[in-house]
């Protein structure tokens, strides 16, 4: 399959991530709580499975820490919404460690620091 589509599917996964991810910051009621986690769930599997498509059709060698660096942003980023809905006065936190994720990922994967 064409890299291009295993990229389409990562980084649109990661936008709808994002977006579940901030909604159950914005409205922690337990009634959300199915939905969101169940989108934010399939969007977080289709973004792993195509970020390590797109490892393997790109030919990356092993595993740099840029990349280290992704899988421990995707880690949080798939985390913090389940914490949100159980614990709502950490959500400040949470939003602050999302947006570090979210900026550590984009700035690793373009720059490759490391
Ligand atoms: C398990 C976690 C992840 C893996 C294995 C992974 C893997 C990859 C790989 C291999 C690439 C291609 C790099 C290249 O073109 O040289 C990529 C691109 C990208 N990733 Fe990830 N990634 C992960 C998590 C994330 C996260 C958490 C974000 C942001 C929230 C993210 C956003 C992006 C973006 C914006 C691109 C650039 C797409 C492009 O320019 O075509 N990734 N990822």
């Amino acid at each position: 399959m064409d890299p291009l589509i295993y990229s389409v599917l990562h980084v649109a996964a990661a936008f709808v991530l994002v977006g579940m991810t901030f909604s159950a910051f914005a409205n922690p009621a337990p009634e959300r709580r199915g939905f969101v986690m169940m989108v934010g769930g399939i969007a977080s599997l289709v973004m792993v499975i195509a970020g390590f498509g797109l490892h393997a059709k790109l030919g990356i060698d092993g595993f740099p820490g840029w990349l280290i660096v992704k899988v421990v942003a995707w880690l949080a980023l798939s985390a913090v919404s389940g914490i949100a809905f159980r614990k709502p006065t950490m959500i400040g936190l949470l939003a602050v460690i999302s947006m570090v994720a979210v900026v550590a990922a984009v700035y690793c994967v373009y720059f490759k620091p490391f």
